[in-house]
């Protein structure tokens, strides 16, 4: 009876070798051995001091796995991302905690912008995207990539470097194909392009790749980056169109036009740089433009919200209600619309928001304070997040 029992198992397994299942279900073993044992798949050594160049092949299984155990470890169906600075990230503890222990997903904050990765003509410096990709695969988390075509980040060399059209789209393409093709694998959401409308939305703005190349500019970029990726998901990024008005009607028909022509654009970012008195979303009014998103067949990200807490009504505690009760309400329509697939906030803790520096202030616009503690924000989100 009981070497029946082997013979069937036997016969099992060669069926399923024959099958050409053998890659899955070593895989499916390898995930649940790894999965009950974490630290199989953490790096002994701190991961900021790997040097990932040269060890790609290594890097993408080790990637591919830790996609596989993060996969079944997510605690929310949508993404909770921050941007991240390197250098704080190496220099202090309790930012590098509170980043693993409550995010899901990384955006760099400067590190992929054009200018750092390409400071030179072909000169191209992956160091610092190279520690924050495998910081955020050492620890399970995914990255969404961007910086690649945004008028802000374009290096002083190529602006002031009189080349003529056909150079400038060899340029564009050359680094769009160069930094993608690097994270193959690793990074599976890109913005492609970022803020190519002028503030009001009235046309597009008038920046650098718009003087130089035209119009066609984004749906360039758009091919090139779905030949160096086939299989990321690309998205449109822009600020201010989160709300019913001329940006978003602006927004929509840029990438209605996109989709017409069969430019490969998969999804829309929404930034919410919002605040809690003239910039304030509503979930009635954000949920109309979801809606009109998702009936393109695009997928949604909030990529970079942040909500300046100075801007509320009463003293302290009144505000951070105020601002946990607008972070709750976008992060219950991301979870409710099945499009959306992230919430980014712009910033692991208020010590560090760019919003300092733009308005002298000392404001209070994330989750986490000064000293890293979690706010009513970061509860509501967290609450929402989980809330099917
Ligand atoms: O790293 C250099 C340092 O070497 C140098 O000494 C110093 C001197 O100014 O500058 C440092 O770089 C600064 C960088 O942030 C890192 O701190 C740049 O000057 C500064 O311009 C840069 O600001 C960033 C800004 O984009 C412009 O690139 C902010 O951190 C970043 O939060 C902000 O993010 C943008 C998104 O990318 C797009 N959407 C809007 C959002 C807010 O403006």
């Amino acid at each position: 009876m009981r070497s029946r029992k082997w013979l069937w198992l036997v016969a099992v397994l060669v069926v399923l070798v024959s099958a050409g299942t053998y890659p899955l279900w070593t895989t499916w073993i390898t995930g649940i051995t790894q999965a009950t044992n974490t630290s199989a798949t953490t790096p002994q050594r701190h991961p900021l001091a790997a040097d990932s160049r040269g060890s790609a092949a290594a890097s993408s299984l080790a990637t591919a796995q830790a996609i596989a155990q993060t996969q079944k470890k997510r605690p929310y169906r949508v993404e909770l991302g921050t941007a991240v600075q390197l250098d704080v990230l190496t220099s202090e503890t309790p930012y590098r905690d509170t980043l693993t222990s409550h995010f899901t997903s990384i955006t760099p904050e400067n590190a992929l912008d054009f200018r750092w990765t390409e400071p030179g003509p072909g000169v191209y410096d992956f160091k610092a995207a190279d520690d924050l990709v495998d910081f955020a695969v050492a620890h399970n988390m995914t990255v969404f990539g961007n910086g690649l075509v945004w008028y802000q980040a374009v290096p002083d060399w190529l602006k002031n470097g009189q080349y003529t059209r056909s150079q400038v789209i060899a340029i564009l393409h050359d680094h769009i194909y160069t930094v993608m093709s690097r994270y193959r694998g690793r990074i599976d959401s890109w913005e492609v392009v970022n803020e190519a409308l002028s503030n009001d939305g009235s046309a597009l703005r008038d920046n650098f790749w718009l003087q130089k190349i035209g119009p066609d500019y984004i749906a360039m970029a758009f091919r090139w980056a779905r030949e160096a990726d086939p299989d990321a998901t690309l998205y449109y990024n822009d600020y201010g169109a989160e709300m019913p008005g001329p940006k978003f009607e602006a927004l929509y028909n840029l990438v209605t036009g996109l989709k017409k022509e069969g430019t490969p654009i998969s999804g829309v970012g929404f930034q919410m740089h919002v605040n809690l008195s003239y910039l304030k979303p509503t979930m009635q009014g954000v949920s109309a433009n979801f809606v009109r998103i998702n009936s393109l067949g695009l997928k949604i990200r909030i990529t970079e919200m942040d909500v300046r807490g100075l801007t509320g009504n009463g003293a302290t505690q009144q505000q951070l209600d105020e601002q946990a009760n607008l972070y709750g309400s976008m992060a219950t329509l991301c979870m409710h619309t099945k499009a959306c697939v992230a919430l980014t906030v712009w910033g692991v803790t208020d010590k560090y928001t760019w919003i300092d520096a733009l308005f002298h202030t000392e404001d209070r616009p994330l989750l986490f304070d000064r000293s890293y503690r979690p706010k009513p924000a970061f509860y509501a989100v967290r609450y929402a997040l989980k809330t099917p």
